[in-house]
């Protein structure tokens, strides 16, 4: 869960579950939480950069209260705007332990209203950044390292920020309260001294060697702890940022000199030290060192040093005869120092506080104002003294406030809705503020009583106090003491010892010191010690707890004057780490700021309402005839209570008002008609379940079952398959088997037959070619004789021609010559030698023919016969 934004919408108003809240939200880094109108804000100890941007700040000038998660702006924006738009006085008051975030969240306040109520850019040094930039002139100076708070704010601050009608900054006033004064000489390990002193001695080169400082560890009011740094903080930047912040404040350059001379000489004067002196019972300076820081001091103060030894070491005695100096002993002399410093540091505070009050201005006009109270939480330490005392009495007051207005707020609404509300009894500490300050008779009025008595003891002052208050309530005398008493405060008791009360009460300044720096040649120191009026110097006696009681009552009236607001800082541990949220220690914070005394109020009268609407939309369930009639709201709410027989609760105009712990029955009530309800639903549901599954399980089976079906059907039918594929194999099988042998036997018997074919033909053929070449032969044969016979008849005409031509020629020619016989002869030669050719001719033919009829089978050729 992510926890409520608002603790008064737990159902159930009490401590767990309000830690349970707040833890819850924390861990998720929402720090702040509602109770009511009551802001708690618990410290994150990290940056959140997110939470206060200038869009977060945007965000929340336009939103009204509540509409937006709970944040210190919304508290801002809500006490300006009911300011401006109901011209009301506003205060806020910022409270919690010391380290829990007051000074963060009060700052954070401070830039929400200068940013509601700032002035443009263009207008230059702006009142709102004075009232900003008090806030680092005074942490140098009031703030200091403790082992609660890196930070902490050692006085308590009220500033009251005035508007003009336009709602825009006027003017402020600062009070402050309470300035811790005794840590000026006095600091324990690890703690520091204010930071003031630590920037000083960390200052630019010149500063240092014109004050004479140096080293922080050589001073012996900075020395007793061996604390003098902090982590993240840069001294000397912090020396710069403190004389800007004091530029932008209105302290001139001359006074700022000033200021840091007399811090640096408040840290040599604590390094004088006194040894005995001549006489009996006196002192005189130590050694070389004391002298020179005597000088030193003296110096800067400017004053006499001797005048300042004399101041020191001796004090003036006045009786009525005559005025006698007395010396007093080292030990009375450092008492002395340490008085001085502590004067001068609280009277330069004061100063500063002044200075920036008149610096700002205030405007007498304005008739519209928000204060904001920064102040010190409740304290029980182990030893508690004066201080705590002073803060623990402020808290009181504060929760009185407190109660007071939380009472009247539960009352007005009472009022509004009409109820008799004489039944709410307020948890009242007026008791314990009457312990305190009642005059005559009260603590303080005792303690100045024993402060003017010459004799007093703190033995006789607690004596005193053990006799008044025997039978108080709120006083407890502890066993085994002779100082000490237990008060017991709205927060839980606290065990004062009352030792110092008496030195720490007396509020008087030395009439050496006055003088001797009244007559200061340095006009700022002279200042700070005026010249006391002839009445007051008469007066025998101012008291701290008295003065503190009047600016109490005085912030008292201005508070009463205003409407407050209240943020409740808590510390969600004491490591100051981010995310660590111890519950026993939030619960202490819750319990004595107040928030469960709020809550203890609230559950005094009539801590839960509720409207009608809301009431019966959660409880009609208890009386359900409601619904079918037609009633009053109020009747009907009526009903319903009269019927659970509750009594004391009240029913107003609009809601129902309800005594402690009835809420709680009437939900007792609704859980248990819940859980018959629940029961019965249940019994339904299981019914409806059992069916279903019962029809998922049918359903099932039947799938199962056809599903098997299927399977079996399938395997026999693949089965089937098989074997029809088994036969078709065997089928094909045997075919190819008789196929093959077919096919052989009919290759066989082909060959077979073609073999004999063959042979046939072969035979044949062979017989047709003998025949041919017979035939052949033949004609060749024929062929040959018949040339052979015609070439004989050819041949025998020829000779027989030629012989008979001869014979002819002869005849004739054998008239002509002897000489043509030879021709004649000749003639006849080559007639026989063609013939022969002729002859050889044919040979060759015959066996040329005979060749070719090898070759061309059937092709009968003729002889070729050439003459
Ligand atoms: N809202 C915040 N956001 C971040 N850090 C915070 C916040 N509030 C407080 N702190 C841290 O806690 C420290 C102590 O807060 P401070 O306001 O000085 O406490 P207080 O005044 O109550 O003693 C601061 O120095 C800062 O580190
Ligand atoms: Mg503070």
């Amino acid at each position: 869960s992510e926890g409520v934004e608002d603790m008064t919408r737990l159902s159930y108003l009490h401590e767990p579950a309000v830690l349970d809240n707040l833890a819850t939200r924390y861990e998720l880094n929402e720090i702040y939480t509602y109770t009511g109108n009551i802001l708690i804000a618990v410290n994150p100890f990290q940056g959140l950069p997110h939470l206060y941007d200038a869009e977060v700040m945007e965000k929340y000038k336009d939103a009204s209260f509540k509409e937006l998660s709970p944040h210190v702006f919304a508290i801002g924006g809500i006490a300006y705007r009911e300011m401006i738009n109901e011209s009301r006085n506003k205060c806020i008051l910022v409270s919690g332990e010391s380290g829990s975030g007051k000074t963060e969240t009060t700052k954070m306040l401070m830039r929400y209203l200068a940013y509601f109520g700032g002035h443009s850019a263009a207008e230059g040094r702006t009142v709102e950044n004075q009232v900003l930039e008090s806030n680092p002139v005074l942490e140098a100076f009031g703030n200091a390292k403790t082992v609660k708070n890196n930070n902490s704010s050692r006085f308590g601050k009220f500033v009251e920020i005035q508007f003009d009608d336009a709602g825009r900054i006027s003017g402020a006033a600062i009070r402050t309260y309470l300035l811790e004064r005794s840590r000026v000489c006095q600091v324990s390990d690890p703690e520091r001294n204010y930071h003031c002193f630590y920037l000083l001695c960390a200052a630019p080169p010149e500063d240092v060697e014109r004050f004479k400082l140096g080293d922080p560890k050589s001073f012996r009011y900075l020395n007793q702890s061996s604390c003098y740094e902090l982590d993240g903080v840069n001294d000397a930047d912090e020396y710069l940022a403190t004389r800007r912040a004091m530029d932008v404040v209105g302290i001139s350059e001359k006074e700022q000199d000033a200021i840091f001379r007399v811090v640096a000489a408040i840290l040599h004067l604590g390094n004088i030290e006194f040894s005995k002196g001549e006489d009996a019972d006196s002192s005189s300076l130590k050694d070389e060192q004391s002298t020179f820081h005597l000088k030193m001091t003296s110096e800067l103060l400017m004053c006499d040093p001797n005048s300042l030894e004399d101041a020191l070491c001796k004090r003036m005695m006045v009786t009525p005869e005559e005025v006698i100096k007395r010396s007093l002993d080292p030990l009375g002399a450092a008492v002395s120092r340490d008085g001085l410093a502590k004067t001068i540091y609280s009277r330069l505070f004061d100063w500063l506080v002044n200075k920036i009050n008149i610096s700002i201005g205030q405007d007498s006009q304005s008739t519209r104002l928000i204060g904001v109270l920064d102040i010190y939480g409740f304290e029980s330490f182990k030893t508690n003294s004066f201080e705590q005392f002073c803060i623990n009495y402020t808290n009181e007051k504060l929760q009185q406030h407190f109660n007071q207005h939380v009472f009247k707020m539960e009352q007005g609404e009472y009022q509004k809705e009409e109820i008799d509300w004489s039944y709410v009894e307020f948890v009242d500490n007026q008791d314990v503020v009457d312990l305190i300050e009642k005059k005559p008779g009260g603590i303080i009025a005792l303690l100045d009583e024993a402060c003017m008595l010459p004799r007093s003891t703190p033995e006789t002052f607690s004596e005193k106090l053990y006799q008044t208050f025997r039978d108080h309530k709120r006083f407890i005398k502890p066993k085994l003491t002779r100082s000490d008493f237990t008060l017991i405060h709205y927060a839980g008791d606290v065990r004062y010892q009352s030792d110092q009360f008496l030195d720490k009460n007396k509020d008087y300044v030395v009439a050496e010191h006055q003088d001797l720096l009244n007559a200061s040649k340095c006009s700022f120191v002279a200042g700070l010690f005026p010249p006391l009026s002839k009445e007051s110097s008469k007066s025998k006696f101012s008291s701290i707890g008295s003065r503190f009681k009047l600016q109490l009552q005085q912030l008292m009236e201005t508070l009463n004057s205003t409407e407050p607001h209240y943020i409740r800082c808590v510390k969600p541990n004491n490591l100051l780490q981010p995310t660590v949220f111890d519950n026993a220690n939030v619960l202490h914070q819750l319990r004595s700021g107040g928030v469960l005394e709020a809550i203890r109020v609230k559950c005094a009268g009539y801590p839960t309402n509720r409207t009608f609407i809301e009431f019966l939309n959660r409880f009609v369930i208890l009386a359900p005839e409601i619904l079918k009639g037609e009633y009053e709201a109020d009747v009907a709410c009526r009903w319903i209570l009269e019927k659970k027989g509750l009594t004391g609760y009240q029913i107003g105009k609009s809601k129902v008002f309800l005594r402690a712990g009835q809420m709680a029955e009437l939900d007792a009530h609704r859980t248990r008609v819940h859980g018959e309800a629940a029961r019965m639903i249940q019994g339904q549901i299981r019914a409806r379940l059992t069916r279903e599954r019962y029809v998922l399980m049918r359903r099932a089976s039947v799938n199962i079952q056809a599903n098997w079906r299927g399977n079996i059907a399938r395997k026999i039918s693949r089965y089937m398959k098989r074997e029809e594929a088994a036969i078709k194999i065997q089928k094909n099988l045997r075919r190819q088997i008789a196929k093959k042998d077919y096919g052989r036997t009919k290759s066989s018997a082909l060959t077979l037959q073609s073999g004999v074919r063959t042979m046939a033909a072969r035979h044949e053929f062979r017989h047709k070619l003998k025949t041919r070449a017979a035939t052949k032969i033949q004609a060749y044969w024929r062929g040959y004789s018949a040339i052979s016979d015609y070439k004989k008849l050819k041949r025998a005409s020829l000779v027989y021609q030629s012989k008979l031509r001869g014979r002819i020629a002869r005849k004739q020619l054998g008239q002509a010559s002897q000489g043509d016989r030879k021709e004649e002869t000749e003639n006849e030669r080559k007639v026989e030698v063609s013939i022969q050719a002729e002859d050889e001719l044919d040979k060759t033919f015959v066996v040329h023919s005979e060749q070719s009829d090898d070759a061309e089978s059937g092709d009968e050729q003729k002889p070729k016969l050439s003459i």
